[in-house]
């Protein structure tokens, strides 16, 4: 048993699918959630860039500390992968579980998977699917403005602007007829009633912030780490840059008002010595 809480980060708000899942399953749990609003978007960064953040974000949750991190980032979690960080805490990403996913919905083998350009250009999500079953057809697409859409509030499910991107975006995976698609970046679920709409609703849409949730739950249960306690935990928000707009969006997502538990640090204070064993990229 651990009564320590469960640290939580994205580059903003798509962390918060993780969260929202977290607190459904396991709503005991403290959680503490890092949104690096101040430097988001991470997803048309550089590999050095993502990692050097990544690294902040993971110091940071460390000084808290919490008993596990969650990097609830399509795009931290497809660049930390192949760069052979040595984090020394519990620690899960969403491209494992969300590949195990995708991989067993297919009916007809042919996966769509959708995410910034950093996580697509990283082929991470791709690879895990191959190991699996290497059969499988995958159709990818990244989605640059998705991030800043989500980011700026342009979420209602029949908001004009996300729909014309998502037209332009998606037209050419419906036409290859996925019938699963991954929403590699944990801000696209956010917009998924777009996302169904433009691809089509008999598509099955894996949402990875709630794959990488699930998959933490069963971490923290399998090796004895859940809470002890019988009431609800909580959840406290740090951000990079003011809180008044990340509170609202999160408020709104989480249908609950936090505004009284968000609050700014200085992420740039926290250093990336965490050693990286071998970054090849
Ligand atoms: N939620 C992040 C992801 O899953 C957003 C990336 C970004 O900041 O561009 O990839």
């Amino acid at each position: 048993m651990n009564n320590k809480a469960i640290g939580v980060f994205d580059s903003g708000l798509g962390g918060l699918t993780a969260v929202k899942e977290l607190m459904k399953v396991l709503p005991n749990e403290n959680i503490v959630y890092f949104g690096d609003t101040g430097r988001v978007p991470y997803g048309d960064k550089s590999r050095q860039t993502i990692l050097k953040y990544a690294l902040q974000d993971i110091e940071f949750l460390k000084s808290l500390n919490v008993k596990m991190i969650l990097a609830a980032c399509g795009t931290v979690s497809s660049i930390i992968e192949e760069s052979n960080v040595n984090i020394d805490i519990p620690f899960t990403g969403v491209v494992a579980p969300t590949a195990a996913t995708a991989a067993s919905a297919t009916r007809n083998n042919k996966i769509g998977i959708i995410g910034t350009t950093a996580t697509i250009k990283s082929g991470a999500y791709k690879r895990e699917l191959l190991k699996i079953n290497s059969e499988l057809q995958i159709f990818e697409q990244d989605c640059p403005l998705f991030v800043p859409l989500v980011e700026n509030g342009f979420i209602e499910k029949d908001n004009k602007a996300t729909l014309i991107i998502a037209e332009k975006y998606l037209t050419g995976l419906r036409n290859k007829k996925v019938d699963t698609l991954i929403l590699g970046c944990t801000h696209y679920p956010i917009i998924s009633e777009i996302i169904s709409r433009v691809i089509g609703s008999d598509v099955k849409l894996i949402d990875s912030g709630k794959e990488a949730a699930m998959f933490a739950a069963n971490a923290l249960s399998f090796s004895e780490c859940l809470t002890e306690r019988k009431t609800n935990g909580s959840c406290t928000f740090y951000v990079s840059d003011t809180v008044n707009s990340f509170s609202k969006s999160a408020g709104l997502f989480l249908q609950q008002n936090v505004s009284q538990k968000v609050k700014m640090i200085d992420i740039a204070k926290y250093s990336t010595n965490l050693e990286i064993i071998n970054d090849c990229g």
